[in-house]
């Protein structure tokens, strides 16, 4: 429960509301994740927010959680300077498991709504990186409000130049815009993954993940073989709370990386009380 101090060694804007923070402990003991899970960001004085790790574990380097500012917590990480301490407690939940039957072979269908791109960032660069894919392709599709709004474009640059199929879809175009303006389920038609041998890892709003699990379950994609990513308020991390509960699922300890199948399916995009 004790958060372990993290000195920042490096910010990066990537737009004008979100923020990557590079972490390193001041202990030098570094913590190990997968991609997938996060930890428990404190800023000293203010508070703690839920926020999923978006380094890849093939960086060697500091830990990077890259944050959107909605409130309190968010607002003092994403200001806070570098060399200052913030605390991490960690890493909880599920991972993405890109490791695990299914995603090591086949086709795998990555879909991100916004910042969602961020707890696929390091789940992607191993897919990427898959030295016995058998075939298997990644197809990435990465949705923004506009062009200001998409991060790590030079991660999605770098993803294409290793094989992986980028679309990168907005809801509003902008002067300069030439790539495809829509929902990211509106691109879907033109994205020739082959349904029997696909998985799926989902990360966005709610509403978006759904309408795309239902699309890709209407392409014959098994749901079991779909992963979505929920988010709920997270206090302890730790399965002790129970303010994550999602149905019968403590979405800290269970999630928040689960199957699109069975309760899922019927929970997804149902509103926190
Ligand atoms: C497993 C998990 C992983 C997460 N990963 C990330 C991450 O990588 N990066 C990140 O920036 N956030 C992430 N979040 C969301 C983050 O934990 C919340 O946004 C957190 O509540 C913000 O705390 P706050 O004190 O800044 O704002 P709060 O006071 O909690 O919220 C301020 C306002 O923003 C609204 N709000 C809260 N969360 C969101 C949201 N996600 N989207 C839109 N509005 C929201 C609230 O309803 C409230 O009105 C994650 C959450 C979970 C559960
Ligand atoms: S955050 Fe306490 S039980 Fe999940």
């Amino acid at each position: 429960m004790t958060p372990v101090p993290h000195r920042i060694v490096g910010r990066r804007d990537e737009t004008s509301d979100i923020t990557t923070l590079s972490l390193a402990p001041v202990s030098g003991r570094p913590l190990g994740f997968r991609p997938g899970q996060f930890n428990m960001l404190t800023a000293y004085g203010v508070g703690e927010a839920a926020i999923s790790v978006s380094s890849s574990p093939r960086e060697v380097g500091p830990l990077q959680h890259t944050v959107r500012d909605v409130g309190p917590v968010t607002r003092a990480l994403c200001q806070a300077g570098t060399d200052e301490i913030i605390g991490v407690r960690g890493p909880f939940g599920t991972p993405w498991g890109v490791d695990t039957v299914p995603p090591t072979t086949g086709d795998v269908v990555v879909v991100a709504g916004g910042i969602g791109l961020a707890p696929l960032r390091g789940a992607i660069d191993e897919l990427v990186h898959r030295p016995d894919a058998d075939g298997g392709r990644v197809f990435i599709v990465a949705g923004a409000r506009q062009p200001e709004q998409i991060i790590f474009a030079r991660d999605l640059e770098a993803w294409e130049r290793g094989g992986a199929v980028v679309t990168v879809t907005v809801d509003l175009g902008s002067p300069g815009w030439l790539g495809p303006v829509g929902l990211v389920t509106s691109v879907f038609d033109e994205i020739a993954f082959e349904p029997a041998t696909s998985s799926a890892l989902l990360c966005g709003p709610e509403i978006m993940m759904r309408i795309t699990a239902r699309a890709l379950v209407g392409r014959g994609v098994d749901p079991e073989r779909i992963r979505v990513s929920i988010e709920r308020n997270m206090q302890c991390g730790l399965g002790w709370c129970g303010h994550c509960q999602l149905g019968p699922f403590l979405l800290c300890r269970d999630g928040p990386v689960l199957p699109y199948a069975g309760a899922v399916s019927h929970l997804l995009g149902e509103r926190e009380r």
